[in-house]
């Protein structure tokens, strides 16, 4: 949500700002702007897509100098405009800001200011903080920024430039993601690593409330006492290339094809000789006995893991467990304790919600393990224990293969419990491990037959409403067919479980109303039939998702059919998801929708 960019060295600042913006529009904006230093302070911002500002900028070459800022934001105080757009400028035209996050008590502090004559252009929260920098400035930038990040409250991750101060930029942050990149005389703040990966691989990475101040040669770290820190650099190894489209027309696309690779590097450094070996974790087998209740906190799509491990957890190793979605969890009174296990799962490190939560738990004394994508996150970095599941990458707003990596983790995480805790003969562990690591060619040969999913979307995508239906993990996994399909197409779905149906959704079936089957879990395939002839009944057009084995069966009751094949109950969902995220691709693609940035919505939910 919102990206920032900020460039000091002897290029020009623009091109780049432009560049490293562009890099981060998966993160959801609205508008963007840029700030550039040549003898005063330039501000160019506009509502609407980057490609407004870059037309505006000539694409860089409009507005010279060497030292910037850029943002791309998504509206949260005031709507998406000009004027409400960053950065902002103080009223005195010192400072220029760029922030990611919310001002939670900028009512009363611009109130403050308007009572000390300060006038105010926009409707933002932004506005405050460059506001307030110059109202405490006495020819010290970095005791402006002190005395601000003491008033503010709230998240923000700030990109700072001033014009009496033009060879610096200052950066600091909390609970709002922001990186500092060291270059060779050229050095950059980024809210995320691709902005920066054409320049840089080196980066540091900013904890709450430090503040970065970067010159061409130098960056300088200090707390928010102002005492220097040393931080540690920190080399990013992925491969740029991980970060662009190499050749497919969107991210989705890409990212559901990678999903095959990312599980093999997500599951097979873990298990060794019939083991699942979680070398990153310190939690002991004692501790794991000592474990009376398990929560999964966690949002959207990485809920829906939660709620397939549920069906996991408890049939293996029969312990409760509860899932719940970050911002419910964190108002409600949920018992935890010393005993009580909280896995947290976010793609991103950053969500709002899922951090409160995290910090809830850790309060009341319960042991946090957390399942995470981004690397050195704010999520990672404050759960007692972090496993990641190195799925690279995820730029698509649609998460694709963060859910199937952790879906792979939580396998791993429930069969290494099973294992230290006893649960399963040596026969059942090898068949549930031999299972897990065939999952990546399973899940190759499911996305081998796309032209399939294609041709069903062709019929399909001007439906005004679908249905998902399920049983168990089948059920787990519509909730997640669901939310892809909506989020991405606009099309309205909605997931019911099969035995719901006839309690009050089934009026709304009526002739030619699209029902997606899924009817994987064996044990309940005959009542899933009975529920397909229901809505059959009444018109209802069904598409099933079923193992190769019942094809014949769900051929005599449905309409159309995918086939996955078999495996261990409870990892079914990471199979029969596979095809409906590419019929969720194939429906917004053929309706024309911004597949990558769908709209009002941001890769990264920063804010509450
Ligand atoms: O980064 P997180 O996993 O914490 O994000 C949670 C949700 O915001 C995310 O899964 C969202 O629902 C995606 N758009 C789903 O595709």
């Amino acid at each position: 949500m919102c990206g920032i960019v900020g460039y000091i060295g002897e290029e020009q600042a623009a091109p780049f700002l432009l560049n490293g913006l562009s890099k981060l529009e998966y993160r959801g904006y609205d508008s963007a702007g840029v700030a550039v230093y040549d003898n005063e302070l330039h501000v160019v911002k506009s509502k609407g897509r980057l490609s407004v500002l870059d037309g505006i900028l000539q694409g860089g070459k409009a507005l010279p100098g060497t030292v910037g800022i850029g943002h791309t934001r998504w509206a949260t105080h005031g709507a998406p405009s000009d004027v409400n757009s960053h950065p902002q400028v103080s009223d005195g035209g010192k400072f220029a800001v760029v922030h990611n996050g919310i001002i939670e008590n900028y009512l009363e502090l611009k109130n403050h200011l308007i009572r000390r004559g300060v006038e105010f252009v926009s409707d933002t929260d932004t506005e405050v903080v460059a506001q307030l920098l110059e109202y405490y400035y006495r020819n010290d930038v970095l005791d402006a920024v002190q005395k601000v990040i003491r008033r503010v409250e709230g998240s923000y991750a700030l990109g700072i430039i001033c014009a009496d101060c033009p060879e610096k930029i200052f950066a600091v942050r909390k609970d709002s993601p922001l990186i500092v990149g060291a270059g060779q005389g050229e050095n950059f703040i980024a809210s995320d690593i691709p902005a920066i990966l054409s320049k840089t691989r080196d980066i540091y990475r900013l904890q709450d409330k430090e503040i970065a101040v970067l010159e061409r040669d130098n960056i300088a770290f200090f707390n928010e006492e102002r005492e220097p820190i040393e931080k540690q650099l920190e080399r990013v190894e992925w491969d740029v290339d991980a970060a662009e489209k190499g050749g497919f027309e969107h991210f989705m696309m890409k990212e559901i094809c990678e999903q095959p690779e990312a599980l093999r590097k997500t599951i097979s450094p873990r298990i060794k000789e019939n083991k699942v070996v979680l070398d990153d974790i310190s939690l002991t087998a004692e501790q794991l006995r000592d474990v009376s209740r398990v929560f999964i906190v966690a949002c959207g799509t990485s809920y829906h893991v939660g709620v397939v491990a549920k069906y996991a957890f408890e049939k293996l190793l029969k312990i409760p467990l509860e899932v719940d979605v970050a911002s419910e969890f964190r108002y409600r009174d949920p018992i935890l304790d010393e005993h009580t296990l909280v896995i947290i799962i976010s793609q991103s490190g950053e969500t709002a919600d899922t951090l409160a939560a995290l910090r809830m738990a850790k309060k009341s004394g319960a042991r946090v393990l957390s399942i995470v994508n981004v690397v050195g996150s704010t999520i990672a970095n404050e759960s007692d224990d972090v496993l990641y599941t190195w799925a690279g990458p995820e730029i698509a707003v649609a998460s694709t293969k963060a859910y199937s990596t952790q879906l792979a983790v939580i396998y791993l995480i429930v069969l290494y419990m099973a294992q230290e805790l006893g649960v399963l003969s040596d026969k059942e562990r090898k068949e549930y491990l031999d299972d897990l690591q065939r999952l990546p060619d399973l899940a190759e040969s499911c996305l081998a037959d796309k032209e399939k999913i294609q041709y069903f979307a062709s019929r399909y995508f001007n439906a005004g409403d679908m249905y998902f239906i399920g049983r168990n993990v089948d059920y787990a996994a519509s909730l997640e067919a669901s939310l892809k399909l909506k989020e991405i197409s606009y099309i309205h779905s909605e997931a019911y479980t099969g035995g719901e149906l006839k309690h009050g959704p089934i009026s709304l079936i009526e002739d030619g109303t699209l029902v997606i089957a899924i009817c994987t879990y064996d044990r309940l395939f005959d009542k899933m039939m009975s529920n397909v002839k229901e809505v059959k009944a009444r018109g209802a057009v069904v598409l099933g998702i079923t193992t190769h084995d019942r094809e014949e069966a769900f051929r005599q009751e449905g309409d159309f059919r995918f086939c996955i094949p078999k495996i261990t109950d409870f990892m079914l969902p990471s199979l029969s998801i596979l095809p409906l995220q590419l019929f969720a691709y194939y429906c917004a693609s053929m309706k024309g929708c911004d597949i990558d940035k769908p709209r009002n919505l941001a890769k990264s939910v920063t804010v509450e």
